[in-house]
């Protein structure tokens, strides 16, 4: 079996093709000249500007001798029909009661942290999701995963609606989502090598594989995202950073999900370990079909990697569109000063 090729019928068509002659990588919904991964040129305008004092985008990418301004802009989904929504969620709400004052007669206050958010993900996309600190990206994706039960909305992938799920279906369902979280540290076992971290992942999914089939998978995983396989006999703490990030994301991709939820997967990381990770999660998309929801605070990162871009604030979604177009012609005040404070994000004095 292989990861992009030979998945399971029911999960069937998020496979990545090659047409064989190499000009092109296909998916069932969407078809990607190859090149336009690496060449796109981002249009010039206020967006590139603003995007030119981000370190990231100033950054290079390592081994290409290029800048990403010149050579990495997101990649425009070609041949797709945005009619068909893959995840569709209406209305969501995830509200917590917090109680002040003190144990008896304080008062319950309500936080509206995910507050009437309707998305849809198109299949193979990769919607970016930016907002400040706080604003309830998280609970958002937790809520997405079933990790939280909203308070009100519904929740569709791939037709099935998640929110009305039972309690032991809903885990089963929750093997379709996986997630990467900021700190690669905290989210892997310190006491599993990288081999039984992933075997673990990929029998979630195949409880009954072979020995052998699943040393392969593994290898396979391992050279997916760009780690070695010599070193699967090895613990988290043995690898640097950047490397840790891939074992995660090796994990998240095992079980074969349809949707993979990225919460500010390098906020962590150095600039340079940065574009590393997110031009991983680019080749992965292009290679596996992904589709994915790609969660910062940082517009800039965001605007890297994503096909479109969901602006969050307060529990809402304040904005949304094309990465570029969004990013040249802002609507909302918000989103405006997203863009101005790109520098200022990431600790960068103003110009
Ligand atoms: N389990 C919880 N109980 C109470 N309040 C919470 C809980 N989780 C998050 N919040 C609150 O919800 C809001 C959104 O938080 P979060 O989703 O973590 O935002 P973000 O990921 O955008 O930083 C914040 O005000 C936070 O304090
Ligand atoms: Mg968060």
């Amino acid at each position: 079996m292989s990861l992009a090729r030979d998945r399971p019928p029911e999960h069937g068509k998020t496979g990545g093709r090659k047409d064989g002659r190499g000009g092109q990588i296909r998916t069932d919904d969407i078809l990607l000249p190859k090149q336009a991964l690496y060449q796109a040129e981002l249009r010039p305008g206020p967006g590139r500007e603003a995007l030119r004092r981000h370190p990231l985008w100033q950054a290079g990418i390592p081994g290409s001798g290029g800048s990403p301004l010149a050579t990495l802009a997101p990649v425009p989904l070609v041949g797709h029909s945005p009619a068909v929504a893959y995840l569709e969620i209406r209305d969501l709400h995830t509200h917590f009661s917090k109680r002040s004052g003190g144990l008896l007669g304080g008062e319950t206050r309500t936080i509206r942290a995910v507050d009437g958010v309707s998305i849809d993900v198109r299949k193979g996309e990769i919607l970016g999701l930016v907002g400040e600190s706080g604003c309830g990206k998280s609970t958002l994706s937790r809520t997405i995963m079933q990790l939280l039960r909203p308070t009100s909305g519904t929740i569709r992938l791939d037709g099935t609606e998640l929110t009305r799920l039972p309690s032991d279906a809903v885990r089963r369902r929750r093997l379709d989502f996986q997630m990467v979280f900021q700190d690669p540290y905290a989210s892997l076992n310190p006491r599993m090598t990288v081999f039984a971290t992933l075997a673990e992942a990929i029998r979630q999914r195949h409880p009954k594989v072979a020995k052998d089939e699943l040393t392969r998978r593994v290898n396979e995983l391992m050279e997916t995202v760009g780690l070695n396989p010599s070193q699967q006999r090895k613990y988290p703490h043995e690898f640097s950073g950047g490397q840790r990030q891939r074992i995660a994301i090796a994990r998240a991709l095992a079980p074969e999900p349809k949707l993979v939820i990225a919460d500010e997967p390098v906020s962590a990381l150095d600039v340079s370990i940065q574009s590393q990770i997110l031009n991983l999660l680019k080749k992965l998309r292009a290679e596996l079909g992904l589709t994915m929801i790609f969660i910062s605070h940082d517009l800039g990162v965001v605007r890297y990697l994503a096909d479109r871009i969901l602006v969050m604030y307060r529990g809402k979604i304040v904005e949304e569109g094309e990465a570029e177009q969004l990013f040249d012609s802002p609507q909302n005040d918000y989103t405006r000063r997203l863009i101005a404070s790109i520098p200022k994000l990431v600790g960068q004095p103003q110009p």
